[in-house]
């Protein structure tokens, strides 16, 4: 199975999203990225992957936390998204102590020799392969010996608000969707605990941790409603979904989301969402 779909979306509509709206998204993620980044206890010279890095926001905040001694490496398959984090990379050097560099890459393929890394992270990008248990066994081989594999991921949409609203906002105007199917590549390709538990030890990873983690994400302080909604009606699925529409529906549609993201906003605050994932931990 290749993950043909995922490279086209990335390289398409939702790279160019997370490019553009990367300042918000960083400004919504970041806690989870750094409850993440707590569950690792790295040795000295750590040699560490970050999967689906995107536009490498968290591979950089690696960077800036390890040593000169370190190398943190961000695979991603999106170009758009890649060109981002190497701008990023640049502007940022002053404040970066370990080594970076970025893959241009499918990471459920070997690209990596075996036993390079002792540490794989990922917040929020190891959810869109078409063939998990395969991807993750391709991953495992790259660790090290007792290396360690740590990810964030979104639980169910009925428990983020954040996808979902907007969505059933969307859709009082906009035809039903076909049912997605469970654990199908997306965000939510692993919010089911015990299919991903199935997934980590059908691909060989043993001491599989897999902890539910509950934040408000925040965003937008100080910003109009107005102004917010220019971007959060531009990002996830809803954005998608309400793109494809004919235009007449599309602007109900986005009219139905006006009214009902206004309801996470407050003036001073912006806009804050309660938020569900899953912080899971393995060892090779
Ligand atoms: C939701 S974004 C998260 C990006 C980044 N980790 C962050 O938190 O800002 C998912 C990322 O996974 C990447 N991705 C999806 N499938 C992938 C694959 N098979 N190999 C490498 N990257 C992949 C996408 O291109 C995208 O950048």
């Amino acid at each position: 199975m290749d993950n043909q779909l995922q490279k086209d979306l990335w390289n398409g509509r939702a790279g160019a999203s997370w490019v553009r709206h990367n300042s918000l998204l960083e400004e919504l993620l970041s806690e989870p990225g750094r409850r993440c980044m707590a569950l690792f206890d790295l040795p000295s010279n750590a040699q560490v992957l970050d999967v689906g890095c995107g536009c490498g926001n968290q591979t950089l905040e690696w960077a800036a936390r390890l040593d000169p001694s370190c190398n943190i490496t961000g695979v991603d398959i999106s170009t758009p998204m890649l060109a981002l984090a190497e701008d990023l990379k640049s502007a940022n050097e002053s404040s970066l102590q370990a080594n970076v560099s970025f893959v241009l890459g499918d990471a459920s393929e070997a690209l990596f020799p075996e036993t390079s890394f002792d540490a794989i992270y990922s917040r929020f990008g190891v959810m869109f392969f078409a063939d998990p248990t395969a991807a993750f066994g391709t991953l495992r081989s790259t660790l090290k010996p007792d290396g360690q594999l740590g990810f964030v991921c979104w639980q169910s949409p009925a428990l983020n608000p954040f996808f979902t609203a907007p969505m059933q906002a969307a859709l009082t105007v906009l035809p039903p969707l076909p049912p997605a199917k469970p654990g199908a590549p997306g965000p939510f390709g692993l919010s089911d605990k015990e299919r991903t538990q199935h997934v980590l030890s059908e691909a060989g990873f043993a001491e599989i941790t897999i902890e539910p983690l509950q934040l408000e994400l925040s965003a937008g302080a100080g910003r109009s409603f107005d102004d917010l909604f220019q971007e959060l009606i531009q990002i996830g699925p809803a954005a998608t979904l309400i793109a494809e529409s004919e235009p007449p529906l599309a602007e109900h549609a986005r009219a139905a989301v006006y009214e009902r993201l206004g309801e996470f906003y407050s003036s001073g605050s912006g806009v804050r969402f309660e938020a569900n994932f899953w912080l899971v931990s393995a060892r090779r």
